[in-house]
C-alpha cells in the first residue's frame, strides 16, 4: 500500500475545496457561525469538522476513505484489521471485553488495568478474577505480571474466557506478552493488551516490540498519548483467530458516537503516515536526545531515577528527590512553567514523546538544577508505599450491578464491599475494586493521598471536608 497517502484527510481538503452550499450537521456549518473571539484559533479546526456526506464515508459502516485509512494503519501496525476510535482506547477496552463476555463469564484482568477495564467488565456483567502483582522492593513500582500466576489462575478458573492486561504500565513496565499469550492460547482464549501508553512500540529497535507482534490477539493504543494524534484519537488492533471480529464492530456502533469526528479520524490518518515515513527518523533522534537528557540527570545526586527489572519504556521518566516530595518539586516545576504526567507522595512522572525538543530538555535540566542546587534534604513526611494487592477473589459483577448503594464516612466503610473503585488518579488504576473487601492499609495509603494533594477518584468529599464512599447495602 502507498503509505504516502492519508485518503481521509485527503478527502476532507478536497470536500473543503468542492463546497459551496451547507446544509448539513455540525450547526457551526464549518466554521461559518462561531464564537468571534475563539474563532481566530478554531477555524481551520471547523472547516475540517464535517460530517458522514459526499466521499467521507462513514466510521461504522466504512466502504471508501475511512475503510483505507484503516488498512493503511493495519499495515503499518502490523494487525489484520485496524479500527480508528474516537472515544479513546476507553472505547476499544469496553468494545473487546463486551464482546467477550456474557453476564456471568469469568475474565482474568490484571490489577495493573486502568479503570476503563474494570468498567467495561462490569458493563459486561462478567465476573473478574483479579490477578496481582508484585512491588519491586527498591523502587515500589509495579512489577510485571507473572505468567505463573496467570497459569495457575487459568488451571482453577478453566472457564475464563479471556486475559487482560495492560502493557506497557503507566510508569513504562512491559508485561511478558510472549509467554502470557502463549498461556492463554493453550485455553483457546485471547490476550487482549490494553496498549494505552504503547502505540510508539515496534517502530525502532531500541523500542520494546508491539503486544500484537508477540501474540496478543487484540491490542488498543491511545494513539494520541505518544504519537501524534489529538486527544481521544485511539486504534484497535486485532490479529484474526480468537476474536470475533463482527461482535467487536457491533459493541463499538452501541459504545461509539454516530457522529465520529472528523478532525480526530483525520488525525489518526495523520498520525498513521507520520509513522509509516517520518516517525523512525524522529523516534531516533528523540531517543537519542532523551538518553544525552538521562546521563545529565546524573550530575544532579539528589535526583534518583526509578527502574524495575524488567523491560521499560525509554519514554517515560520516574523521578524521586532527596529534597522534596513530587508535589513539591511539581508544584516548583509549575511555577517555572513546567507540568508533567503526574506526581504523587513520593515520586514524579514524566512523559516524553516524538515531540519533546532540545530546548524543553534543557530547560527541565537546569530547572531541575536550581531546585536541588541550594536545596538540603529536608523532614520529608514518612513515605508509604502502595499496599500489595492479592489475587482477589472473583467479583461477580454481574450479581452487584443492581445492588443498592449507600454513601457512608469512610470509617464504617471499612470491611464492608466497595460499590465503587477506588483509586488515585493518576494513573486510575483501583486499589479496590468494586465489589471487594475496604480494607484500613489501602484507605490510609489513599488519605494520605488526598491529604497531600493527589486526587483519589472514589472518595466523595463532604461540606466539612471530611470523605465518604459507596459500599453496597448488605
Ligand atoms: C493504562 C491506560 N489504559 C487506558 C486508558 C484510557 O485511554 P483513553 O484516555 O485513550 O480513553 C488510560 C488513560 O489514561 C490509561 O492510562
Amino acid at each position: 500500500m502507498d503509505q504516502l497517502n492519508a485518503p481521509l484527510w485527503e478527502a476532507l481538503q478536497q470536500h473543503r475545496s468542492h463546497s459551496k452550499g451547507n446544509f448539513h450537521v455540525p450547526g457551526h456549518k464549518a466554521g461559518q457561525v462561531f464564537d468571534h473571539a475563539a474563532y481566530p484559533c478554531f477555524s481551520e479546526l471547523l472547516s475540517l469538522d464535517l460530517t458522514e456526506i459526499g466521499q467521507l464515508d462513514d466510521l461504522h459502516a466504512p466502504t471508501g476513505v475511512i475503510y483505507e485509512a484503516q488498512q493503511l494503519a493495519a499495515e503499518v501496525f502490523a494487525a489484520d484489521q485496524t479500527r480508528f476510535l474516537v472515544g479513546g482506547t476507553t472505547s476499544g477496552i469496553l468494545a473487546s471485553i463486551l464482546s467477550t463476555c456474557q453476564p456471568g463469564d469469568k475474565i482474568l484482568v490484571s490489577r495493573h488495568c486502568h479503570q476503563s477495564v474494570f468498567h467495561g467488565c462490569w458493563l459486561a456483567g462478567a465476573t473478574v478474577i483479579p490477578v496481582a502483582y508484585g512491588l519491586d522492593p527498591q523502587s515500589g513500582l509495579e512489577l510485571p505480571t507473572s505468567p505463573e500466576v496467570v497459569k495457575y489462575l487459568l488451571e482453577l478458573y478453566s472457564d475464563a474466557k479471556a486475559v487482560v492486561l495492560t502493557s506497557p504500565t503507566y510508569f513504562g513496565v512491559v508485561q511478558y506478552i510472549e509467554q502470557l499469550a502463549e498461556i492463554a492460547h493453550c485455553h483457546g482464549i485471547p490476550l487482549i493488551v490494553d496498549e494505552a501508553h504503547g502505540a510508539h512500540f515496534g517502530f525502532h529497535h531500541e523500542l520494546p516490540s508491539r503486544a500484537l507482534a508477540q501474540g496478543a490477539d487484540i491490542a488498543i493504543q491511545s494513539t494520541h498519548k505518544l504519537l501524534p494524534a489529538m486527544t481521544m484519537s485511539s486504534m484497535l488492533h486485532i490479529k484474526e483467530g480468537l476474536v470475533d471480529v463482527a461482535n467487536v464492530d457491533r459493541y463499538l456502533k452501541a459504545i461509539q458516537s454516530s457522529s465520529p469526528s472528523y478532525p480526530l479520524m483525520a488525525s489518526l490518518d495523520l498520525a498513521r503516515r507520520y509513522m509509516a515515513t517520518e516517525g523512525k527518523a524522529q523516534l531516533a533522534k528523540t531517543l537519542e536526545q532523551i538518553a544525552v537528557f538521562r546521563q545529565r540527570l546524573q550530575s544532579i545526586s539528589a535526583l534518583r531515577e526509578l527502574h524495575v527489572k524488567a523491560e521499560m519504556d525509554p519514554y517515560k521518566m520516574t523521578l524521586v528527590s532527596e529534597y522534596y516530595t513530587g508535589y513539591e518539586l511539581a508544584e516548583r516545576l509549575e511555577e517555572a512553567g513546567i507540568y508533567i504526567e503526574l506526581a504523587d507522595v513520593e515520586k514524579l512522572l514524566f512523559v516524553f514523546s516524538l515531540g519533546t525538543t532540545q530546548t524543553e530538555l534543557d530547560y527541565l535540566w537546569t530547572t531541575l538544577y536550581q531546585c536541588h542546587k541550594s536545596g538540603r534534604a529536608q523532614n520529608k513526611p514518612k513515605l508509604m508505599r502502595p499496599p500489595e494487592l492479592r489475587a482477589g477473589e472473583p467479583l461477580p459483577y454481574a450479581e452487584c450491578r443492581n445492588d443498592q448503594r449507600l454513601l457512608v464516612p469512610l470509617s464504617q466503610a471499612i470491611g464492608q464491599r466497595s460499590a465503587d473503585h477506588l483509586m488515585a488518579y493518576p494513573p486510575g488504576m483501583p486499589l479496590i475494586l468494586m465489589g471487594e473487601t475496604i480494607q484500613q492499609e489501602i484507605v490510609d495509603y489513599l488519605l494520605l493521598l488526598a491529604h497531600s494533594g493527589g486526587s483519589v477518584r472514589g472518595f466523595v468529599q463532604q461540606d466539612d471536608g471530611s470523605y465518604h464512599v459507596y459500599i453496597f447495602k448488605s
